[in-house]
């Protein structure tokens, strides 16, 4: 099973607050996601690779640290794309690929309608981004696809989970390691989380 990391921060605590509430506008919501996703990237690159290097201070000869990987940020279209800024802000290095996934709203079953790579995703660490992972379906074949594309090395970050959709997807690719900022109690009959904050595609770029 996959490692499942739920963050229990103040600050992520407090963000999550304002982009639950319905009447937090387009602008702040849009601003708290790429802020809860700052936060969550700064744990979940942790463990990136390091590599040794000698770097003159003004002073004498230090030995420190660089970074000794590639970063491929893939954002699930639409929503996804709300949290690539915030990453970026860390890594800004970091290459971008987009995969466009819509839930059907009827059969809840992901269509694929776009994506592309960057040549780097077999060997990168990639961070795969949805604000929402509801039933999981989508964040699953977003995986296939990736892997489909030869990565590997693959993240799932999410801001809001349901317990359905966590179980599901670790069970799907327990390789995959899994990052929440809150799992919520449950979907309700549509399959939309619960309490969660409705549309999040619709609250980031106010199509609705
Ligand atoms: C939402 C969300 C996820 C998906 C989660 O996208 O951003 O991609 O639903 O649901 P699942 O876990 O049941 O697959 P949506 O289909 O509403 O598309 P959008 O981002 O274009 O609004
Ligand atoms: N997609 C969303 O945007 N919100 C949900 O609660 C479930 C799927």
């Amino acid at each position: 099973m996959s490692k499942v990391t739920i963050f229990n921060h103040p600050l992520i605590h407090h963000k999550l607050s304002i982009i639950r509430d319905e009447n937090t506008n387009t602008k702040d919501f849009r601003q708290s996601v790429n802020e809860i996703a700052n936060l969550m990237a700064f744990e979940a690159t942790r463990n990136l690779p390091l590599k040794e290097v000698k770097t003159k201070t003004p002073i004498s000869l230090a030995t420190t640290y660089m970074l000794d990987c590639e970063v491929v940020i893939v954002p699930i279209l639409r929503a996804g794309i709300g949290m690539v800024d915030g990453i970026h802000s860390l890594i800004p290095t970091a290459k971008v690929g987009h995969i466009g996934l819509y839930r059907n709203e009827e059969t809840l079953e992901p269509q694929l309608y776009y994506a592309k790579f960057p040549p780097t995703l077999p060997n990168a660490i990639v961070f795969l981004v949805d604000p929402m992972l509801a039933t999981g379906g989508s964040a699953i074949a977003a995986i296939n696809f990736i892997k489909e594309h030869g990565g590997k090395n693959i993240k799932f970050m999410s801001i809001i989970a349901a317990p359905e959709g966590v179980e599901r997807l670790a069970k799907a690719h327990p390789d995959v390691q899994i990052y929440c900022g809150n799992i919520d109690r449950q979907l309700n009959e549509d399959a939309y989380i619960c309490p969660g904050l409705g549309d999040a595609g619709d609250r980031i770029f106010g199509t609705k």
